[in-house]
């Protein structure tokens, strides 16, 4: 009985949201803040990234909102993410390294995807030793040395990169398929399927509008700084799964890292060799 309410109540709470995604009469930024209330009040928190937050519906599945209550939060880049994402990716699905995608909303306001284990701090070494890497800073080296951000390589980084196959052959289908790698760097990206195999659950940011997302971040990082009262600067913002920190008041203000598209696609098929 309990149980049955249960379904009931979610199913509800999903037509909900999914009424009001298609409401086209209401301003985008509005829905999706309506529909993130919704799925508060309805279902299981997961976690918050700088632009959505993932809510566990049920039967190892997630919806994920386009909002997020990060301080950067960008109605534009945020679907945009979920655009990107649900646009899957079917070399990156066949060799199982993205979560299954079920059912995307109106306008791209929320996306229903597989659930995977997610990772905390302590726990990221299961990515780096699934990959055969002795450490989690090995992998994140691995990661600079193919995004090409390291600044010097040494032949013997090279050949320590070579040795991880099946690392190479993640990246190599990550780069194929227009995601951008220097994502794969934030631990809580990453999940762990049913078999402990580690996914890739945030594919939003691409190689096509990683520029325009992160220069959209930097710009709300400016005017936050501007705004702030040296009082307010002690407060604490929400703590989000951002690749930029920025539920951290301390790496708010840190410039984000400068890309380069072209050389890191170089270097990943050099790699790939
Ligand atoms: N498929 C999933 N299964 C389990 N948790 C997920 C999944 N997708 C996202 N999450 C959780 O939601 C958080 C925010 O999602 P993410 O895609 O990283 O948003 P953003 O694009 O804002 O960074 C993640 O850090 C993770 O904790
Ligand atoms: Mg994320």
């Amino acid at each position: 009985m309990l149980f049955k309410s249960f379904i009931f109540e979610s199913a509800d709470s999903l037509s909900k949201i999914k009424g009001v995604a298609s409401m086209k009469s209401m301003p985008l930024e509005q829905r999706a803040n309506v529909i993130f209330n919704i799925a508060k009040q309805s279902f299981g928190y997961i976690g918050m990234g700088s632009n959505r937050t993932a809510f566990d519906i049920g039967n190892s599945k997630i919806i994920k909102i386009s909002y997020s209550e990060s301080a950067t939060y960008d109605i534009g880049s945020s679907v945009e993410q979920t655009r990107s994402e649900s646009k899957v990716c079917k070399i990156a699905q066949k060799a199982q390294l993205i979560p299954e995608i079920y059912e995307v909303g109106d306008d791209y306001l929320f996306v229903i995807a597989e659930k995977v284990e997610n990772l905390d701090d302590g726990s990221k070494e299961k990515i780096s030793s699934y990959f055969k890497f002795d450490t989690y800073e090995k992998f994140e080296n691995a990661l600079k040395i193919v995004s090409n951000n390291a600044k010097a390589t040494s032949k013997q980084e090279i050949e320590e990169v070579k040795a991880h196959r099946d690392f190479l052959i993640a990246v190599t289908v990550m780069k194929d398929c227009g995601y951008a790698i220097s994502d794969m760097v934030n631990p809580h990206n990453w999940g762990l399927d049913p078999q402990g195999r580690p996914v890739m659950l945030d594919t939003g940011l691409t190689t096509d509008n990683k520029a325009e997302i992160i220069a959209k971040q930097q710009e709300k990082i400016k005017n936050l700084s501007k705004a702030q009262q040296p009082s307010q600067q002690t407060q604490q913002a929400p703590k989000t799964n951002s690749s930029f920190g920025d539920g951290d008041k301390t790496k708010n203000v840190r410039p984000v890292q400068k890309q380069n598209n072209n050389s890191e696609e170089k270097t990943v098929k050099a790699f790939a060799r």
